[in-house]
């Protein structure tokens, strides 16, 4: 079955290499295939394996040479472990146990001890840096144990002992039997530590730290990356807004209802200003028109007398018309037709000390129906 695929040769794994003979290999290019390999889950290139394709050498199982070649179980051939050639005779338990790439370093001793939990992809990334920076790749107890939970100190220089079988078993399973490549990186990593093939699946809930240390599982809360403190910052910022406009709404309650009005006393400009006729400009601001005759000027408050519309000013007409129901008042605002009972008011008008005319629309002057007028008081008009 090996030989079906091109990639493949009888007594290891080519993977994506090419097959030989070949030129050298770069690091790079070495270390792109062990990420690869890392993701199908294939047998990693041993340093023997990096060190020949660097060298431009045929790899130990390339070279036909079967007694370097590991035991097979029917899957697809893994290269040899450099121990294993060193030792051709002894099971590949016991060749693993002592090889090299079962022995963890210190950094990564420190790495698995500081409880950081790597992920596959994590740990290629760090295969390929390793490659481009010529360094020795991760072997794979350092893999198994970066997989796995943290381990301590003390178990970590246990799972390279010659004398503890079952640790080094677990640790360099993957590589020498491609049998065992199918047992989990965790429950190995369980194995090794010689408790149970027990794995805590999710975060650990709050008020379960005991629980959880006691069945040998670090809690270990979320990483404090910058994705995770810009998601704080939002939820904090959001708790802040809707507080701070919940105290305003609060403190907004005890503060009086105001209204504004516009002031009732104001300047309108000199007489000069104004010609003969109804003024409009102050309709809308003070609700008022400016009214000149021939020997006077005065203010007429805009609002009917029948039930306080605004009547409109019809120029081409030259009187005021009521749009509620219908009043019609004359140029002076007085009143001849519809139900309006009296002519419209006028304000109370004078000279400011700057010769400006004030108005005061909180004093008015009527012509009640059937009374006297109050239209030539003094203060109804300004004679000009
Ligand atoms: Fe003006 Fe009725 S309110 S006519």
């Amino acid at each position: 079955m090996a030989d079906d695929s091109p990639k493949s040769v009888v007594n290891g794994l080519l993977g994506h290499l090419p097959p030989w003979p070949r030129k050298q290999l770069s690091n790079s290019l070495i270390a792109m295939e062990q990420a690869c390999r890392q993701r199908e889950g294939l047998p990693l290139l041993s340093d023997a394996d990096i060190a020949a394709l660097k060298a431009g050498q045929p790899m130990q199982w390339e070279s036909g040479d079967a007694a370097s070649t590991p035991a097979s179980t029917g899957a697809p051939p893994t290269p040899a472990p450099a121990a294993a050639v060193a030792a051709p005779a002894a099971p590949a338990v016991a060749a693993a146990t002592s090889a090299p790439s079962g022995a963890i370093s210190e950094e990564v001793a420190k790495w698995v001890a500081a409880g950081k939990k790597w992920s596959k992809s994590s740990i290629a990334a760090e295969q390929a840096h390793r490659g481009r920076k010529g360094l020795p790749a991760l072997n794979d107890a350092e893999i198994t144990a970066l997989l796995g939970e943290p381990l301590t100190p003390a178990t970590a220089p246990a799972a390279a002992a010659p004398s503890a079988p079952a640790a080094a078993t677990a640790a360099s399973a993957p590589r020498p039997a491609a049998a065992a490549a199918t047992v989990t990186a965790s429950a190995a990593a369980s194995v090794a530590r010689g408790g149970d093939a027990t794995k805590y699946v999710g975060t650990p809930a709050v008020g379960t730290s005991k629980a959880v240390a006691g069945a040998g599982v670090a809690s270990v809360g979320p990483e404090d990356n910058e994705i995770n403190r810009q998601r704080r910052r939002l939820v904090w910022s959001t708790v802040a807004a809707f507080l701070a406009a919940w105290f305003i709404a609060f403190f907004r309650f005890f503060l009086p209802r105001t209204l504004f009005e516009p002031a009732t006393s104001f300047k309108i400009g000199y007489p000069e200003e104004y010609g003969l006729g109804v003024d409009t400009k102050f309709q809308q601001k003070y609700r008022i028109w400016v009214d000149r005759t021939p020997d006077r000027l005065f203010v007429i408050y805009a609002r009917c007398t029948h039930l306080g519309c605004t009547p409109d000013w019809k120029a081409s007409e030259n009187k005021f018309k009521c749009p509620c129901h219908g009043s019609g008042y004359d140029s002076e605002g007085v009143n001849f037709e519809g139900p309006a009972p009296r002519p419209m008011d006028r304000a109370h008008v004078e000279k400011s000390p700057d010769g400006q005319i004030l108005v005061d629309v909180s004093r008015l002057y009527q012509w009640p129906k059937g009374q006297p007028s109050q239209f030539n008081d003094d203060g109804s008009y300004l004679p000009v």
